[in-house]
Formats: C-alpha cells, sequence, structure tokens
C-alpha cells in the first residue's frame, strides 16, 4: 500500500514529558526517548498508560534508562540503543536493536541515525562497580522529510554543525541543565550550530544540581525559533 501525505498533514506529533522523556507519534506507532517515569519529578507520564512500540535510549544512565526494561517486556517493545548498552539488555530479556555512532537504519516507523555526544555512560552496581555501557549518543529520527534531533546527555561541540548541515532539522531538544550537560548559554550556541527550525530545552529542574530557567534558554538564543514545553505539551510537524 502506497500512503499519500498532502501539504498540511502531521507526519509527526512530538511530545515533551519531562527531563530527557519524549514521545514521538509517527505511523501509527509511539516511539519513547529515554522513558525515565519513576522517580522523575518533572514528568506528566505514569508507567501503567505508557504503550511504547519503540523505545530509544541515548546512553544508559539511569534518569535515561529508566523505566525501559519493565516496559519493554510488558509491551514487547524494540529497544534501540547502541550495541553495548542494547546487548545489557537483551541480557535482560528485552527485544534490542544495536547501532553505533555515525550508522543509520531504516525502521518501519522511520530513519533512526546515532550522532555524537560528549558525555559518560555506566550503569553503578550496590557492589561499586561501574558496568562500562557503551557510546552516549545524540539520536535523529526522520519520516517522510521531517527530522527531529535529540541530543542526548552532551557538552557543546563543533560538530554539531557538521550534524546540521547533514541533517536539515525542524525539531531539536537541547540539554540546558547545565553541571551534567551544556548549560544555556552553550546549549543557544548548539542551537545555532544544528540551524534547527524549533527547539525545545530539556534536562533541566530535575534535580538540584541541574535548576534553569528554560526562559532564559530562549531570551539567549540569537535567530532560531525556541520554545519551552511544558510536560505533556507537544509540538506537530
Ligand atoms: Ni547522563
Ligand atoms: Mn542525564
Amino acid at each position: 500500500m502506497f500512503l499519500f501525505t498532502k501539504k498540511g498533514d502531521v507526519i509527526m506529533k512530538v511530545s515533551f514529558h519531562g527531563h530527557s522523556v519524549v514521545k514521538v507519534e509517527t505511523k501509527g506507532k509511539t516511539i519513547l526517548f529515554d522513558p525515565f517515569i519513576t522517580g522523575n519529578g518533572q514528568t506528566d507520564l505514569k508507567v501503567e498508560d505508557v504503550k511504547p512500540d519503540v523505545i530509544i535510549l541515548t546512553h544508559g544512565h539511569g534518569d535515561h534508562l529508566g523505566d525501559t526494561v519493565q516496559l519493554a517486556k510488558e509491551h514487547d517493545s524494540l529497544v534501540i540503543a547502541n550495541a553495548e548498552l542494547s546487548t545489557y539488555l537483551s541480557w535482560q530479556g528485552v527485544r534490542t536493536h544495536g547501532m553505533s555512532i555515525g550508522g543509520a537504519y531504516e525502521f518501519d516507523f522511520g530513519r533512526v541515525k546515532l550522532t555524537q555526544a560528549f558525555h559518560g555512560t555506566g550503569f553503578t552496581t550496590e557492589n561499586k562497580e561501574i558496568i562500562y555501557l557503551g557510546m552516549p549518543a545524540g539520536v535523529l529520527l526522520m519520516a517522510e522529510g521531517k527530522t527531529v534531533f535529540h541530543a542526548g546527555d552532551t557538552g557543546l561541540f563543533g560538530d554539531l554543525k557538521l550534524i546540521g548541515e547533514r541533517h536539515p532539522i525542524d525539531l531539536a531538544f537541547l540539554p540546558i541543565g547545565d553541571n551534567y550537560t551544556m548549560g544555556p548559554e552553550d546549549a543557544a550556541l548548539a542551537a545555532k550550530f544544528l540551524q534547527a527550525k524549533q527547539v525545545v530545552p530539556m534536562h533541566f529542574n530535575t534535580f538540584p544540581q541541574i535548576e534553569q530557567d528554560p526562559h532564559r534558554f530562549i531570551d539567549l538564543l540569537e535567530g532560531q525559533n525556541g520554545k519551552v514545553l511544558q510536560p505533556g505539551e507537544s509540538i506537530e510537524l
């Protein structure tokens, strides 16, 4: 069957759910980024109300991995993550698809490409061990000519320009919390580098270390269109 898309049709509905939780609804599928719901004081979601077909993880830190294992097992969700993290999750009985930075893959809901992120990643056990969980990433999700970029956790880096040049981005989610990631000033420059049509701040106010006024980030933007989304609000592309 061939689906015609008219101009003005909604291709993706993209919702922000606090911290780095982003939901994309496209082609009848629900795709959830970094589903940190339990213990996330910024989210409007309840674990029992979410039914993701697909979960995409930027990295393995607890505030991104979140409720992935429970959700994936309950709903037979496909979990897309870097190769090490996806192997680690497959050992827990989760259906996974491993990728690496720079690689793209065509899924039935769209094309996913992992990009660089400057950050750490690891799972800390009760025995004071840290399990390495691969390279942290940003994620490009492309469907029918629309592109959403989820930057994951990262500091500012110059190759965000390259990502923006290679991929016209309609909507970018950028961390602004500082301390663990870019702060508002660096995130504003990241927005400029990416040349995204719209940018939305994420990864702030969840913990005392990342308290920020997201409107200050919007004020710092130079020529980019920025919007603060309240948890539960969405943008249609
Ligand atoms: Ni992190
Ligand atoms: Mn984080």
